[in-house]
């Protein structure tokens, strides 16, 4: 079967959805992202795409820092609140999906109360790319739960999965037993 352009990136579902957050003069804005890479490990380098017509790329544009975050999977309703509701309505796009967060521990990005793992980024570089823009950022902090040692482990672990939006969030149910 042909696969139309704009079809292409489904071809790499599932995927595991992240969030990218940022914090601008009191402004908190976020959203859930699957175009996103780990570019370089030292320094260590991160890459999302995002589209410049959404809020929250606007924000990590004027606040030059974001944070990423993986989800539990019991926070699947928040991830999905997240991807309806433009950031442009609400003062904190967070809390209002029901997200508690603090102030990261290196920068001023919020950071997700409970996340399985989250990273805090200055922004590096910006550069358009077609209709997204590329948001290249250096990793100042990570954290995780006691999920992760050196690699995940999925009995702890159940990611969340983005099938696309005919199939939503499912999650991966780790090694069979
Ligand atoms: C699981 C999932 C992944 C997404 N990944 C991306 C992405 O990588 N880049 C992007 O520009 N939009 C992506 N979107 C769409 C945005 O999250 C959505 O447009 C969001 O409402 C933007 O909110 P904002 O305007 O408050 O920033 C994704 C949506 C979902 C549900």
């Amino acid at each position: 079967m042909k696969v139309r352009p704009p079809l292409v990136h489904r071809l790499f579902y599932p995927q595991v959805p992240l969030v990218l957050a940022a914090e601008y003069r009191g402004r908190i804005s976020a959203m859930p992202v699957v175009s996103y890479s780990s570019v370089s490990d030292v320094p260590p380098l991160v890459a999302v795409s995002c589209s410049p017509r959404g809020f929250t790329c606007k924000l990590v544009l004027k606040a030059r820092e974001f944070s990423l975050s993986i989800l539990q999977s019991n926070q699947a309703g928040a991830m999905s609140h997240l991807a309806r509701v433009s950031g442009a309505k609400v003062t904190d796009k967070l809390s209002e999906a029901g997200l508690k967060h603090t102030t990261g521990k290196k920068l001023g990005v919020p950071v997700i109360t409970g996340a399985e793992a989250s990273l805090e980024c200055a922004l590096r570089s910006s550069r358009n790319y077609g209709d997204h823009t590329m948001l290249v950022g250096e990793v100042e902090a990570a954290s995780a739960s006691d999920a992760f040692g050196e690699f995940w482990d999925f009995t702890k672990y159940k990611p969340l999965l983005y099938t696309g939006w005919r199939g939503g969030l499912t999650t991966y149910p780790g090694p069979q037993a």
